[in-house]
């Protein structure tokens, strides 16, 4: 779908958007002065159907032919006062949501009444416009085409965003950074949504290669015996019990001075997590093929930021494998050696992202970063803290906390910060190794995971660990940008933001 901004006139849309807000004092839909005979229209949705220009609300009229148009959507945007960035990335979603439900094929938007009562008015529009095309993601690969009645149904192509003055700089900068944002972060979702027999490790990797070229990112990819080489002893123990071979990718993007130390980001991914010998239950086990969102995510901020042009030196690193029960696989009472050469006894073959995070933060360690970040669809314990709204932020470096905080505002992806204290680091001591790779207790699974994962950062970095398990996918009830049963894209939008900011 294409988003175009243009001066008017409005009149020539087959099918108008028209926003409105709701004043707090009358309880009525306060809009845009409109012609008569739209006024009228408005009016009769006031008494006909109650509509207040309240958050959420909206009426269609079909073949109205008001004021040349053919169709009208009043679309509510609640009160002025408390209109921030997401409630403009939902209306975008919702705006898209009534079109689609009523097979418009193209619209316009009258832009003037969308965006009239914020101030940042870039920020409004770019919002908006990532809502619009978030919800218009739809993963339909696998079903054959021709022979489903939704191939059929009409599409919104076109969505025509009119000014009463032409639209600035600024704004036509802001749809563009809305549209590689959002392509990259469907693009993560796309990662996720394929199934773990088609995306498995390799071709997480070839896909990667292929979204980089004529981006800027230099891709390189590892294979097995090269890991072996590289002593990635954690994502080699992971690896044994599956017959796919393990890949590490590396992706570079250099968008400052050659001298300039790296920001490192490091994501999981695991391609299907069954728990290996500790094997997880049966049900709902097909959702862990989404166990790869951390590294998808690490993919889609990279794509993003070359595509931005970002100022800065920027490396993306994403362990690969599946977790399986193969006649090799890794069990428990098993001892290995990581990167950095501490050793992890394993009590748990089903705790097996902190073993290939733990080889790649030891890797991203040696690349000296000004800042390292990772994400992982850790632990089933974030999602018990946190449910499906909230990223839970792990990291000691306050100032790091803060600059996670403004960039995540910015994005509107929404975080939270959990504890990681010396305690949880204790909870990880081995028995016979120097760490175990879960704790004794079941308490604080998510924060003793983080320490672990903290034993493989060199000291002095800056460093934060974003546990996306309860918000990497089926976020709708949630979010309204966000499909159905699908991967959401998470933490692409944070990243890039965090990454601008160095
Ligand atoms: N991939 C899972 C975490 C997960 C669980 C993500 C549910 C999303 C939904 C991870 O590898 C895992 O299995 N973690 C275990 C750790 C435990 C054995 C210490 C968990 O959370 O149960
Ligand atoms: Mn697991
Ligand atoms: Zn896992």
């Amino acid at each position: 779908m294409k988003v175009i901004l243009k001066k008017g006139p409005q009149s020539e849309l087959s099918t108008l958007v028209v926003c409105f807000t709701k004043d707090k004092k009358s309880g009525k839909p306060s809009g845009p002065k409109v012609g008569s005979d739209l006024q009228k229209l408005v009016d009769s949705a006031v008494t006909d159907t109650s509509f207040s220009g309240d958050r959420k609300e909206s009426v269609f009229y079909r073949a109205a032919n008001i004021a040349g148009h053919t169709n009208v959507l009043l679309m509510g945007l609640g009160d002025a006062a408390k209109l921030d960035n997401e409630c403009f990335r939902v209306v975008g979603a919702l705006v898209f949501q009534a079109l689609k439900a009523h097979k418009v094929t193209s619209a316009g938007v009258m832009a003037d009444s969308l965006l009239k009562n914020t101030k940042d008015t870039a920020g409004a529009l770019q919002a908006f416009v990532e809502g619009v095309e978030l919800a218009d993601y739809d993963f339909t690969d696998f079903k054959t085409k021709g022979k489903n009645k939704d191939d059929k149904k009409p599409k919104l192509e076109e969505l025509t965003m009119i000014f009463s003055n032409a639209p600035a700089a600024a704004l036509q900068k802001a749809l563009q950074t809305a549209e590689i944002l959002v392509e990259c972060q469907n693009f993560t979702r796309w990662l996720g949504d394929c199934p773990g027999n088609f995306m498995t490790p390799t071709q997480l990797a070839n896909e990667t290669v292929k979204a980089a070229k004529g981006t800027g990112l230099k891709v390189t990819v590892w294979d097995k015996a090269r890991i072996e080489k590289e002593k990635f002893g954690g994502l080699l123990a992971v690896a044994r019990g599956s017959d796919e071979d393990p890949r590490f990718i590396i992706m570079e993007y250099k968008g400052a001075g050659a001298g300039k130390k790296p920001v490192v980001f490091v994501g999981k991914g695991l391609t299907f997590d069954t728990g290996g010998i500790s094997i997880k239950p049966a049900a709902a086990m097909e959702e862990m093929k989404y166990d790869m969102m951390g590294g998808a995510g690490v993919i889609g901020a990279m794509l993003a930021l070359a595509k931005l042009k970002a100022k800065v030196n920027v490396v993306g690193l994403v362990p690969s494998t599946e977790n399986m029960p193969g006649a090799s696989a890794w069990k428990p009472g098993d001892i290995f050696y990581a990167r950095n050469g501490k050793s992890v006894e394993v009590f748990n073959t089903d705790a097996e992202g902190r073993l290939i995070l733990a080889d790649a933060l030891s890797y991203g360690s040696e690349l000296k970063p000004q800042a390292m970040f990772d994400t992982a669809t850790l632990t089933g314990a974030i999602l018990i803290s946190l449910g499906n709204t909230h990223t839970g932020v792990f990291t000691r470096d306050v100032k790091l906390r803060k600059r996670i905080q403004e960039a995540a505002e910015k994005s509107g992806e929404l975080m939270w910060a959990m504890p990681l204290t010396d305690w949880h680091v204790d909870d990880m001591k081995g028995t016979h190794a120097d760490l175990c790779n879960i704790s004794g207790g079941r308490l604080a699974g998510s924060c003793t995971a983080a320490a672990f994962l903290e034993q493989f950062v060199e000291q002095d970095i800056p460093w934060a660990h974003f546990d996306i398990a309860g918000t990497a996918w089926n976020v709708n009830s949630r979010f309204a940008y966000h499909p159905k049963k699908s991967a959401s894209g998470i933490i692409v939008r944070t990243f890039v933001e965090l990454a601008m900011s160095y």
